[in-house]
């Protein structure tokens, strides 16, 4: 593969592998560029960038403006309560607006899963999904990937363990799709409650006790809880879950010296993850957030690249 043709970015279950390690590819490109000493590139000279979060985000709306400013395009930022969303508009009609005052790609989170698809399909310009729902989080997977790769050398034949709230998961979905895809053996595991079942039937194992979901894995990927999602009761307490899934000093002696522990952040530490790990020698999670710097300029550069 040579060039990249698609204007949107929605999901990774929707992108073949080739296209995956190519976006891979040009982060690494990129990456040696933001350890340069000036960090700057013309790629996206005169092109208009819209990061329009209709939901809260630190990494996610972070890297992503300072991907844009890397790569010198002019950037707006438009949250639901700046925006006429609160006043009644539709999302169609807001985005719509953004387009006409010649946005080149809006970059949007959105509550509602499929929320960007919508919008794609009524838009020229390009769409980026920064997360929709429990649905996609594509740019989140692309840099846990890029994170693997670049501290075990590549992913197809890795144990993947991707542990905690499932169900809820926009996180974890995108992984799932992208490190199957590339070739890894994906394990999730978590309270039964919280693991959906078709997962089993597309060749994920399936572990509803941390043991079995650490022992073997050479990377475990742990999610928070989330409550935001959660519309009924899916477990007993917080106590009792981190007793039974929490990752601390007790539960770590089930994991390989050299695999490594990623969380895609916020943490709720001393909930699924204790402040020794999370900080410890086996954790990458601050290189995860530098390196979403890398993967969401490529992931810009491409699809400016497709609209020109
Ligand atoms: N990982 C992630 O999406 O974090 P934010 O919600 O802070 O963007």
């Amino acid at each position: 593969m040579t060039s990249w043709t698609k204007k949107d970015l929605l999901s990774l279950y929707d992108l073949e592998a080739e296209e995956i390690q190519f976006i891979l590819d040009t982060a690494a490109e990129f990456k040696k560029v933001s350890e340069r000493r000036v960090k700057k590139v013309p790629a996206l000279r005169g092109k208009t960038v819209v990061n329009f979060f209709v939901e809260p985000s630190t990494r996610t709306r972070t890297s992503f403006e300072l991907a844009e400013q890397r790569l010198s395009a002019d950037i707006i930022n438009i949250s639901a309560s700046s925006s006429s969303l609160s006043k009644g508009e539709s999302l169609l009609d807001t985005v719509k607006n953004i387009e006409a005052l010649q946005a080149d790609i809006i970059v949007m989170r959105h509550s509602a899963a499929g929320a960007h698809n919508f919008i794609s399909s009524h838009l020229k310009c390009g769409v980026v999904n920064a997360g929709d729902g429990a649905h996609s989080h594509p740019t989140q997977a692309l840099l846990d990937i890029f994170t693997i790769i670049e501290k075990k050398g590549g992913v197809k034949g890795l144990n993947v363990s991707i542990i905690g709230d499932i169900l809820h998961s926009r996180v974890a979905r995108s992984n799932i799709w992208g490190l199957l895809k590339l070739g890894a053996n994906v394990t999730i595991g978590g309270p039964a409650t919280l693991i959906p079942k078709e997962f089993a039937e597309i060749g994920v194992r399936v572990c509803d006790n941390l043991k079995d979901a650490m022992e073997g894995a050479d990377v475990i990927n742990l999610l928070r809880i989330q409550h935001e999602r959660q519309k009924a009761s899916f477990f007993p307490s917080i106590g009792e879950y981190s007793k039974i899934f929490g990752v601390n000093e007790d539960t770590i002696k089930y994991l390989k010296k050299d695999a490594l522990v990623m969380h895609p952040g916020p943490i709720n530490r001393g909930v699924e993850l204790a402040s020794s790990i999370a900080d410890g020698p086996q954790s990458v999670i601050l290189e995860q957030v530098t390196n979403g710097l890398a993967v969401r300029m490529a992931v810009l550069y491409l699809i400016a690249g497709s609209l020109d």
